[in-house]
């Protein structure tokens, strides 16, 4: 796998020479495949604040970083947010709701997502998959055919290389939640009960558990900066360079 990154070179060949032809640009040079993350759990987890922290460690390191969110990210995705988030879609059913957020991540995947992975971009999601397995599946009791197609649809091969999962009790994300949304008042989803809040926690573990390949899951209770450590060295570890980095590391050290 190859990231793009500032000021960057290609890895594959010709290192050395291409290190010479492009040492005073700045630009940097694009690859082929770039890296995707998300960022799931419930609210008030940390998920948005975790996001940015990356991001800027990220970014501080050299890599192209894209963050980005669901349900929005892309202009035909942001204009059903309002439709999602606002509850007016609720009246009609979770199955509406369920294909109204599957049509918002499909235009997100092919406008913004794939392309930019396609730059060599690291993409940072903000929820994605998941949330619909669980929020639409699980909470809202959808058959997990309906959902898983449509999952299938709106991804269409475009599956996170790792999904962190934010854990922690439901209480103690909502109360946060609340608090930061106190203009504003809770959203459809926020309102929901403690015990549908619980129920997601739950759902959103059995996720992990079912795919540990892709999945980590991360205790959210902790300070942020203590979390962002932890966010950091999960996704540093599919970077190649950084990879490079420890391994030679490793060896001085032995
Ligand atoms: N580790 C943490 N400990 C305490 N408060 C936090 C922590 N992480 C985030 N917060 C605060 O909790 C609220 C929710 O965080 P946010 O990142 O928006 O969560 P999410 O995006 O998962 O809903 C924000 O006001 C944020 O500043
Ligand atoms: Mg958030």
């Amino acid at each position: 796998m190859t990231i793009a990154r500032r000021g960057g070179f290609f890895r594959q060949t010709n290192r050395l020479n291409r290190k010479q032809e492009y040492a005073d640009l700045e630009e940097h040079v694009s690859l082929t495949k770039g890296l995707f993350v998300t960022f799931e759990g419930g609210e008030g987890a940390g998920k948005s604040t975790q996001m940015r922290l990356l991001a800027d460690s990220l970014s501080a390191r050299g890599y192209d970083v894209l963050t980005t969110r669901e349900p929005g990210g892309s202009a035909g995705a942001e204009a059903v947010r309002h439709v999602l988030l606002s509850g007016a879609a609720e009246p009609f059913g979770v199955r509406m709701e369920a294909i109204l957020f599957a049509a918002a991540r499909s235009d997100h995947v092919e406008q913004v997502i794939r392309p930019a992975l396609e730059r060599g971009t690291i993409v940072l999601c903000d929820r994605f998959m998941d949330s619909s397995r669980v929020y639409q599946g699980i909470t809202g009791n959808l058959e997990s055919s309906f959902v898983e197609t449509l999952e299938r649809i709106a991804v269409n091969g475009v599956i996170p290389d790792r999904t962190i999962i934010f854990d922690l009790p439901a209480s103690v994300g909502l109360e946060r939640a609340l608090r930061r949304a106190a203009d504003e008042g809770p959203d459809r989803f926020e309102k929901e009960q403690m015990e549908t809040h619980e129920k997601r926690r739950g759902a959103f573990l059995d996720i992990a558990e079912a795919d540990p390949e892709r999945c980590r899951v991360v205790d959210a209770t902790r300070p942020p900066e203590v979390i962002a450590a932890d966010v950091l060295d999960l996704v540093a570890a599919l970077l190649p360079e950084e990879d490079a980095a420890r391994t030679s590391a490793a060896e001085v050290a032995t």
